[in-house]
């Protein structure tokens, strides 16, 4: 089987600055990708630039191993792969959470009654099955970034991709998604800040640091609590 996606000599910089990306190296395959780094490192530009939403100065990106060079190309690679943006703002539009979920399913040529049971469907999944009805712009931040999640679930994807999914989500709502996306069939591609939910969902992490990514063991970047005394004082590890 062919990588799913893989991106070889991937630089991108935005116009009048820097290479945020350089000379990159990477691959989206089977298992579950951490993908970690510093506020401003270039996560979220290198999922846009997975999805297609912009494009390298020079490189090669190739879906099920082959270049992506037709429309048709990208639109298999979008039906294929979800993505879930940073900010649910840029996912909903639609007046009602139903609405939005429905919309994708429609947008894939399915019927509207099949949509709507799609939708329902994943809208139950995510615990939010009293939510069909409400507005979407009255959400809270934390209702928000599920529904957005839903709105791509919803289509059934092979391949999910989540930027900061744990934003806004209280402790509950973080663990029940921790269920549910180690229950999810899709390969998974996760940017986070925060490890210990990573350490409970993802087997692989990646690293980007200048542009480039590493691959590292999980265990060498675990969570974990200590307690001492004079622990409140300014103290260093070695
Ligand atoms: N549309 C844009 N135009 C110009 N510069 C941009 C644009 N978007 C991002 N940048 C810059 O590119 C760099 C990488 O930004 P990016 O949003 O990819 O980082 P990130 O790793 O996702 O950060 P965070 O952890 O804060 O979400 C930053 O220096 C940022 O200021
Ligand atoms: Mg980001």
């Amino acid at each position: 089987m062919p990588c799913l996606i893989e991106l070889k000599n991937i630089t991108f910089g935005y116009p009048g600055a820097m290479p945020v990306l350089d000379e990159l190296n990477f691959d989206f395959d089977t298992d579950a990708t951490g993908l970690v780094g510093d506020n401003g490192s270039g996560k979220t530009t290198l999922l846009h630039l997975i999805m297609g939403l912009i494009n390298p100065q020079s490189g090669e990106m190739l879906f099920r191993g082959k270049p992506l060079t037709t429309d048709a190309d990208w639109l298999e690679l979008r039906k294929t792969v979800g993505f879930v943006f940073q900010n649910p703002d840029d996912q909903l539009f639609m007046p009602t959470v139903i609405e939005d979920v429905t919309f994708g399913p429609l947008n894939l040529g399915h019927s509207q009654a099949t949509a709507k049971e799609m939708a329902l469907q994943t809208l139950e999944t995510l615990g939010l099955g009293n939510f069909a009805d409400r507005l979407t712009h009255k959400l809270s931040g934390g209702e928000k970034r599920l529904v957005a999640m839903a709105t791509v679930l919803s289509m059934q994807p092979e391949a999910l991709i989540l930027d900061e999914p744990t934003n806004d989500l209280d402790q509950d709502t973080r663990h029940r998604l921790i269920h549910i996306l180690r229950d999810l069939p899709q390969h998974l591609l996760i940017v986070s800040h925060d490890w210990d939910f990573l350490d409970h969902v993802v087997d692989r992490l990646a690293v980007l640091d200048e542009g480039k990514i590493s691959y590292r063991d999980f265990s060498v970047l675990h969570v974990h609590k200590h307690a001492h005394l004079a622990g409140d004082a300014d103290h260093h590890h070695e």
